[in-house]
């Protein structure tokens, strides 16, 4: 009975408020209408689905607590230190460095990426170009703004400090807010994309795809991932979550670089065997 209610309650979701529900992973769902009940002290499925029908302002709140938009800069900083040496790879190959951060959040992922270019003396920063994407376009208004405020929980200058001298690229103001510089957002744009549903793009050299995976259904990784194997270039890179893994049938597609940080080669044929890309395999 409960769990008949939970399903209406996200059939309404999917079919007036146009969040596809059926791409998450069910136990993900429940929690974050679980989450959204508590707030609301709703005691049943039922009657949280009555309260959210007729209020449009918590129809707002549970779709922004279904997509998942938790983000930091340099989140889990050893991978960052992965990610530079994958620029450095490609800058000692390229004139140009095309990178995509798919799914961008907030934008604190591209700014990241262009943080770390400007400050590596390896890379000529104007030569590269950051694209950031995501479904979300409140996420995508906050990207473009490029303001970003301390909060209790979220201590963004322990997350800066991951570059010495940070506030090259950021201006910290008296009352903990952290503004991009112009010079850092030059070379970075936003646009909404949708990993499951759009077009994949073409011609990335590397791709930061990170902490999407693991909400979404296991049918819908695979047609995300070709998304990505088409967008990349031969040899472009891949970068997951940590908590990430990629599918056993795409295996063939991508060779594993470094399996602890889940940093992904694309295969330039794709039937090559070299690495398998399981990285729990490869340990
Ligand atoms: C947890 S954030 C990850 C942000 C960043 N990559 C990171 O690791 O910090 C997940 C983001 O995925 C976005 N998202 C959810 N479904 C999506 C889809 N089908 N296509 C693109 N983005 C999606 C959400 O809006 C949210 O901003």
């Amino acid at each position: 009975m409960s769990e008949d209610a939970l399903k209406d309650l996200l059939a309404f979701v999917e079919d007036e408020l146009a969040f596809a529900t059926s791409h998450y992973n069910d136990s993900y769902l429940d929690r974050r209408v679980s989450s959204r009940m508590r707030r609301t002290r709703s005691e049943t499925y039922g009657e949280y689905f009555e309260l959210l029908r007729g209020d449009p302002d918590e129809q707002t709140a549970l779709l922004e607590a279904m997509s998942i938009n938790v983000t930091g800069f340099f989140r889990n900083p050893d991978v960052w230190a992965g990610i530079r040496t994958v620029l450095r790879n490609v800058a000692g190959s390229n004139d140009e460095i095309r990178i995509w951060s798919a799914p961008c959040a907030d934008g604190r992922e591209p700014y990241s990426l262009s943080m770390l270019v400007r400050d590596d003396p390896e890379i000529d920063a104007s030569s590269v170009r950051i694209l950031g994407t995501d479904i979300s376009e409140p996420a995508l208004e906050t990207a473009r703004r490029g303001v970003y405020t301390e909060s209790r929980t979220v201590d963004v200058r322990e997350q800066l400090e991951f570059l010495d001298e940070y506030d090259r690229y950021v201006d910290v103001g008296d009352d903990s807010t952290y503004r991009i510089r112009e010079e850092t957002k030059r070379n970075v744009t936003f646009e909404r994309h949708d990993l499951i549903n759009d077009d994949a793009k073409s011609g990335f050299d590397l791709i930061v795809c990170r902490n999407l995976f693991i909400y979404i259904d296991n049918e819908y990784k695979q047609p995300m991932l070709e998304t990505i194997a088409r967008s990349l270039r031969p040899n472009g890179y891949l970068v997951i979550g940590k908590a990430e893994t990629i599918p056993p049938n795409l295996n063939s597609a991508f060779a594993v670089r470094d399996a602890r940080l889940r940093i992904y080669q694309r295969e330039p044929t794709p039937d090559s065997s070299a690495g398998r890309a399981d990285p729990d395999a490869s340990r």
